[in-house]
């Protein structure tokens, strides 16, 4: 079983680049949102109270636990370590939950999803202890959160939060238009953007007329993994857009339809055989107020409140402990 520590001090890679939302001719009015920038000032107060806690002798401590080869899974954790078993099966994932349940150096437990077909995910999210729940997925941290109550918090619709206060972009009173109904995102994005005040409608895969809702959205979350899924018409000019869509385009002519005319996407796609886009469609964003690019917005923010969440927990655990 491996351990991690959070890592303290981290470089920052990547930049945003306006051109690249912009067609040359457009105004370029709209505010890009840096996850990278924002993620790196999380980070960086992460890491102060990382090392206030150290002074006092803990470490914070998360396990990532990863099984199979679910290539989706696989990429998502590269970035964390990981603790790997091919056939494992639910009995033996929940003796490995309860184990790291009582040891007392884990303050966080993340399984990393999907999981194969053959163990019963719900089952080991709920084994996981809710106070060492980093990801938010246990009932009672969904719970917590749906009753306003301090819960940890999903990591990617808290990161999302965390651009909107970070920017100062208004929440209370604005109509939040959130697309998808996950569990991991649009479900507790809802909930807590309905907490922090907005007026919150949640649009699925049976909604009719996507397009009513969203026209109407002072923040739209698009979190459906649909390519270029909101288009231009679909939103109101100054809107706030969050994009969770990471979608892998490898098509020279997908590319040249969704970034017409943009050399450098066709020069990445040809040195890496894919570009990525959201879930919005670039020359939406260049009709809004403010926007998460992709890459480089909300996807940014996932780790590093990952890092927040394992903090809160050891704090939390060691009876508030560490306050700075
Ligand atoms: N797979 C994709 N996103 C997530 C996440 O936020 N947490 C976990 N555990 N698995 C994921």
């Amino acid at each position: 079983m491996d351990r991690a520590s959070l890592v303290i001090g981290y470089r920052v890679r990547g930049k945003c680049d306006r051109s690249r939302y912009h067609g040359s001719e457009m105004k370029n009015t709209a505010r890009i949102l840096n996850g990278i920038e924002i993620a790196a000032e999380i980070k960086a107060e992460v890491a102060a109270e990382v090392r206030a806690l150290q002074a006092e002798g803990i470490t914070p401590g998360l396990v990532v636990v990863l099984v199979g080869h679910v290539a989706a899974s696989e990429i998502y954790v590269r970035s964390k370590v990981k603790t790997s078993a091919e056939s494992i099966t639910t009995d033996e994932m929940l003796a490995l939950i309860a184990d790291l349940n009582a040891r007392d150096e884990v303050d966080g437990i993340l399984i990393q999803l999907p999981l194969p077909g053959h163990v019963d995910t719900r089952r080991l999210l709920e084994a996981v202890s809710p106070e060492k729940d980093v990801d938010g997925f246990h009932p009672i941290n969904a719970g917590r959160l749906q009753s306003g109550r301090p819960a940890l918090a999903p990591c990617t619709p808290a990161g999302i939060l965390e651009i909107l206060r970070r920017s100062k972009l208004p929440i209370a009173g604005q109509h939040a238009v959130v697309l998808g109904r996950s569990d991991i995102v649009g479900k507790p994005a809802a909930m807590m953007l309905l907490n922090a005040h907005a007026t919150v409608t949640v649009c699925h895969s049976k909604t009719v007329d996507i397009g009513r809702y969203t026209r109407d959205a002072d923040i739209l979350v698009a979190a459906i993994g649909r390519p270029g899924f909101v288009t231009a018409e679909m939103v109101k000019p100054g809107a706030t857009l969050i994009d969770v869509g990471i979608n892998r385009l490898t098509d020279a002519a997908e590319v040249e339809r969704f970034f017409p005319g943009d050399a450098e996407r066709a020069a990445q796609l040809a040195r890496r055989g894919s570009t990525l886009v959201g879930d919005i469609h670039p020359a939406a964003f260049a009709l809004s107020g403010a926007f998460t690019p992709v890459p480089g917005g909300v996807g940014a923010l996932t780790i590093a409140m990952l890092m927040h969440n394992t903090v809160q927990a050891a704090k939390a655990r060691r009876g508030g402990r560490g306050k700075a």
